[in-house]
């Protein structure tokens, strides 16, 4: 793994932007001292609360008698939707999720009712004494269920440019074909938990792990009839979140909060890894149908698509991710004739949310797989058929949804890391290799990726922060964003110092707090850095201009001569070093603090014709993976993996090539372990590290080679970077595609592996099998 120390000094820019600093709480981490929710001092009185849930997967409620669990020892309330003053709802856009069932249940694990006692033990064994009498309905359990039957959360979206079946029609090939990758859950080591305590006149101050204070703060109000300004939402940090924080921290949250309102105690719901695993939403599982035309060389002339994902029982984000979906799936490529349908499903399992990616990896993949298709069809290298369909620079350059990629830079890259690689060797040793052997066999792909900045909900593109520069020269930042393990407070801090020319170690980042920075959007979609960073330095120049209009007065000369580096503001020969600087400024009483704004400019996106420019700039990135299969089990191993990553100009290396990573190793868990599975009653049966298989340390390859690349951001974003959280998700795709291609040998080459995701051992050899003596 590269080390942050080994990066060339030539790609850091001066000052504290750009350098390979660690993680601003690592020293905590490492040695157990971050403080997360549960480890905050409890407050005397301090209650805990449980969650009795749905053992149906779609029911009427006859009847619930919770008597047994009023007396369970211990128990001090219970509490069901008839105890909520407000709002029974957590629904981000659709107001369609109840905090706790009434009338019906939708799935098997849906809350529907509290049970609050004296300990957190007391409140999970009296939750299972619950008796309630279900009159059962049917149930829809997977897409296809709800695509058979019209089940759709909203109306199917589609996306149509140039004539796709025509285009197809007249290509000199053509194939069809479907296949389906699972979901995920989001695992993140810390899970679900909200501390609720009452305060004064009404008011609650809730702690929660989410990413979305403000979004809490309203659930919260609503559903306790209160205005936002009663309601205070705090988060420090998270451990993780991968998107499963986005909304679905919102239940809990409430739950605190109704209990904490109802009982005027503090109350605290943490969830244990089970049910937080039955309760909460996933990554969208997806279903796809397609159809393309293309040429000898490779190059489609038209494609057809029809992607249903698994939405779960209410809307959740499972619009705005069905969208993300619809502009992923052209990935690289120019796709000029394409017809693509992206849908949800009803069906009556957790309702599926955002996950690092947000359906951009789901979109992506099926264009991937059609791409890897192709080129077995053709006899074609996969990597040649790829580099036929590449966006243009100047040409063939606009997106189905009608954005002119101008930034591009894919060419380059993949040219890049087709030679470090060693790719096309590479290629014909493994070509060697499987003639050679007849058990294990090898497989090789490079993918490359294309990830669009900025939510697509325009409004959501803006961040406001706060900087307090105290007298004895010390600077503390707040802002919107959230903390969940990403390094987001690091760079904020760097920027900030960076900004007013101090050393890092003059600066800190402070909790997310709704009563300091109103209206945030969640800290999502990548964008905490290039949102919350210019809101930063919009405050930290403001608090410049001040202090350079004060020099200014006091030696002459403009603003423009004031310079702010190493500790010291400069104004022709004269230096004030920080500390003198600042408490000049506040003996001459100049405002030492700040706000700052900032909306991300040039967006605008149309919901209904689904045409726009919905993203401020482009991600690009690729990986070669390498990995063997045995062929009489389906065991593999990835031997070696190759990434170049395009950061831009990176504020800080270390956390950027961290975040490259993780979410390989983390997609690659969702492409080939991580099997959510769910029996023919609609019950998720694997809702444990027991059953469901995250990567290990051991399963990272031993070679992992990753290297940023050398770019800057072609649009003005902060320092000229890129944001890194999710793009990198989808370098994972040639793990798959290369166990693919190994599978593919048993047959010479000659057949497509039906092979659907995660490629499971158990997968792998299933689809050896499918095309073994087939051929
Ligand atoms: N990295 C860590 N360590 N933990 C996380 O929970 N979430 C990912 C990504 N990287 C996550 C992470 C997701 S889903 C997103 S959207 C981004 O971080 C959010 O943070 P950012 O916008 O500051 O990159
Ligand atoms: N990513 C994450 N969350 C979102 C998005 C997005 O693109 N759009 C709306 N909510
Ligand atoms: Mo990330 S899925 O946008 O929280």
């Amino acid at each position: 793994m590269n080390k942050p120390a080994n990066l060339p000094e030539s790609r850091l820019s001066q000052g504290a932007a750009g350098r390979a600093v660690t993680h601003e709480s690592a020293h905590l981490h490492v040695s157990g001292e971050a403080t997360y929710i549960d480890d905050v001092p409890e407050l005397q009185g301090t209650l805990y609360a449980a969650l009795g849930m749905s053992q149906q997967a779609h029911a009427r409620i006859l009847s619930i008698d919770l008597s047994e669990v009023l007396a369970a020892p211990g128990v001090v309330a219970v509490l069901t939707a008839a105890d909520i003053p407000g709002a029974n709802d957590c629904g981000p856009i659709v107001h369609d999720d109840p905090i706790l069932a009434e009338g019906v249940v939708q799935y098997i694990g849906q809350p529907i009712f509290a049970v609050i006692a004296d300990t957190y033990h007391a409140a999970r064994r009296a939750a299972r004494l619950g008796s309630i009498a279900y009159e059962a309905l049917p149930a829809i359990l997977t897409p296809e269920q709800a695509k058979q039957q019209g089940a759709f959360l909203f109306p199917p979206l589609h996306l149509r440019r140039g004539e796709a079946e025509q285009a197809i029609g007249g290509a000199e090939h053509r194939l069809k074909g479907e296949f389906s990758i699972g979901g995920q859950e989001q695992f993140y080591l810390e899970g679900q938990i909200s501390y609720a305590m009452p305060k004064e006149d009404n008011g609650m101050h809730v702690l929660c792990s989410t990413q979305h204070p403000t979004e809490m703060q309203n659930l919260i109000a609503h559903c306790l009839n209160l205005p936002n300004h009663q309601v205070k939402v705090e988060i420090r940090r998270m451990g993780g979140a991968f998107g499963g924080k986005e909304s679905q921290s919102g239940l809990f949250a409430c739950v605190a909060a109704l209990a904490a309102a109802r009982l005027k105690r503090p109350v605290k719901v943490r969830l244990d890894r089970d049910d937080d695993m039955m309760i909460t939403g996933k990554r969208h599982c997806f279903n796809y149908e397609y159809e393309a035309g293309f040429e000898p060389d490779g190059l489609i002339r038209g494609v057809t698509v029809e992607m249903c994902s698994r939405g779960g029982f209410s809307t959740d984000l499972s619009g705005p991710v069905a969208t993300r979906a619809l502009c992923h799936f052209d990935n690289a490529y120019f796709l000029s004739d394409v017809d693509i349908r992206s849908m949800a499903g009803k069906t009556n399992t957790q309702s599926n949310t955002a996950f690092r990616g947000f359906g951009a990896p789901q979109g992506a993949i099926a264009i991937e797989y059609i791409i890897d298709d192709i080129a077995r069809e053709l006899g074609l290298d996969p990597l040649d058929v790829r580099k036929r369909n590449f966006y243009g620079k100047l040409e063939r350059n606009i997106t189905p949804y009608g954005m002119t990629v101008e930034d591009n830079v894919i060419h380059e890259l993949v040219a890049e890391l087709e030679q470090t690689s060693d790719y096309r060797a590479r290629r014909q040793a493994v070509l060697a290799f499987n003639q050679d052997n007849a058990v294990l066999k090898k497989g090789l792909a490079l993918t490359p990726l294309k990830f669009g900045i900025s939510f697509n909900v325009v409004h959501f593109n803006q961040a406001g922060a706060l900087v307090h520069i105290y007298t004895d020269g010390s600077v503390l930042v707040n802002h919107g964003g959230t903390e969940m393990g990403q390094g987001l407070n690091t760079k904020i801090a760097q920027i900030v110092a960076n900004e007013l020319g101090i050393d890092l170690s003059w600066v800190r980042s402070t909790a997310t707090d709704t009563s300091k920075v109103p209206n945030t959007s969640a800290t999502a979609a990548s964008s905490g850095t290039d949102l919350n960073g210019k809101a930063a330095q919009d405050a930290a120049r403001q608090i410049k201009v001040r202090l350079s209009q004060m020099l200014v007065d006091r030696y002459g000369g403009t603003l423009d001569d004031v310079s702010y580096a190493d500790n010291q503001a400069c104004l022709h020969e004269h230096r004030l070093s920080w500390p003198d600087l600042v408490r000049t400024a506040y003996e001459r009483r100049v405002q030492l603090w700040s706000d700052g704004f900032y909306a991300t400019p040039k967006l605008n996106w149309d919901r209904e014709t689904l045409k726009g420019r919905p993203f401020f700039y482009f991600s690009y990135g690729a990986a070669v993976s390498e990995v063997q299969i045995d062929s009489l089990t389906g065991e593999w191993k990835l031997l070696r993996v190759d990434v170049l990553h395009d950061a831009g100009k990176s504020i800080n290396p270390a956390l950027d090539i961290g975040q490259v990573e993780g979410a390989f190793i983390q997609a690659m868990g969702w492409l080939t372990t991580e099997e959510l599975w769910w029996n023919n009653a609609g019950k998720l049966m694997t809702h444990a590290p027991s059953t469901y298989k995250i990567p290990a340390v051991n399963d990272c390859p031993d070679d992992f080679n990753v290297k940023l690349f050398n770019n800057r951001n072609a649009e003005d974003t902060i320092f000229r970077s890129k944001a890194v959280g999710e793009p990198p998700m989808l370098l994972a795709f040639s793990v798959f595609f290369a166990l693919r291609d190994a599978i593919a040998s048993v047959a010479q080459y000659t057949l497509n592996p039906p092979l659907n995701g995660p490629a499971t051992s158990e997968r792998i050899l299933q689809a050896i099998t499918a095309i073994r003596g087939l051929q």
